[in-house]
């Protein structure tokens, strides 16, 4: 009976390991390194988030003021470069409001075979090395509608969104299957520029994922010096307490 139990058990494991590499991408990641403390870093990514993203994706569990505040923009530098969305009344929708577009899921589907998803919490289900390759291994691919493809993500409904910057890639595959991307034209970006910009971005979007993060490490620190402060007077009352005992 508990070797059957075990049996089971170890079935279920292979299972899940095995479903966890075929919903993989076929192409080894590149790993990035981001800090959430780096403000100018974050400031650059919150840029290109709103002008190259939110066209089509949402952030709507975030609000723009909130955004501003662990940035260390102020509220008119947040008006002036972050919000571009209007509400019904054509006005521009005020710094405390949601990170919500104009783009409905039907139009979305309608577009692009698929709804551009809301992007708040992306950074949590595909991981930051995972963003960081996607969003540079757009290549060129007639076959596909709007003539682009991914490595990353096969048959992706989502056009190249920074190809003016990055250029165009071409696919190439060596004889023993391996990719390579080959710039065909250029972007405004050299390749260097272009990967820190994604760092930038994908930093951003870590931050988006998890606002706290910055502070809830910083507190994690601060707990582990008080601990330890209290590791060495614990040991003293300790030691004061059992003096006289042997
Ligand atoms: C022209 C519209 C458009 C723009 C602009 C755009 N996207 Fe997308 N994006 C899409 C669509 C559509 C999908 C869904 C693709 C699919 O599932 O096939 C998508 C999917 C994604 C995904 C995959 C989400 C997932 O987990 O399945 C990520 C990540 C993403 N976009 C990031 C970005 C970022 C970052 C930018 C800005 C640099 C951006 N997108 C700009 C349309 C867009």
């Amino acid at each position: 009976m508990k070797s059957l139990f075990a049996l089971i058990v170890l079935a279920a494991l292979l299972g899940a390991v095995s479903s966890a590499q075929a919903a993989g991408p076929s192409v080894p990641l590149d790993s990035v390194a981001i800090d959430v403390n780096n403000e100018a870093s974050l400031q650059r990514g919150a840029h290109l988030f709103v002008n190259y993203c939110m066209g089509c994706h949402s952030a709507q569990f975030m609000r723009y003021n909130r955004v501003g505040r662990d940035l260390g923009l102020t509220e008119n530098q947040v008006i002036r470069n972050m919000v571009f969305t209007t509400d019904e009344d054509g006005e521009l929708v005020s710094s405390g409001s949601l990170m919500t577009n104009a783009m409905t899921r039907a139009y979305g589907n309608e577009a692009f075979g698929k709804a551009p998803p809301d992007l708040t919490l992306v950074a949590r289900v595909r991981g930051t090395d995972w963003l960081y390759t996607f969003l540079r291994s757009f290549y060129r691919d007639e076959s596909r509608p709007l003539g682009v493809n991914n490595v990353v993500f096969e048959n992706v409904g989502m056009p190249h969104p920074l190809w003016e910057l990055q250029g165009w890639q071409e696919k190439r595959k060596d004889a023993d299957g391996t990719v390579h991307l080959d710039l065909l034209r250029a972007g405004t970006m050299s390749a260097p520029e272009y990967d820190r910009a994604i760092r930038d971005l994908v930093t951003f979007l870590s931050y988006l994922a998890e606002p706290i993060q910055a502070d809830r490490q910083r507190i994690g620190i601060i707990v582990m010096l008080f601990l330890l402060v209290f590791l060495v007077l614990a040991y003293l009352l300790k030691k004061e307490y059992w003096k006289d005992v042997h």
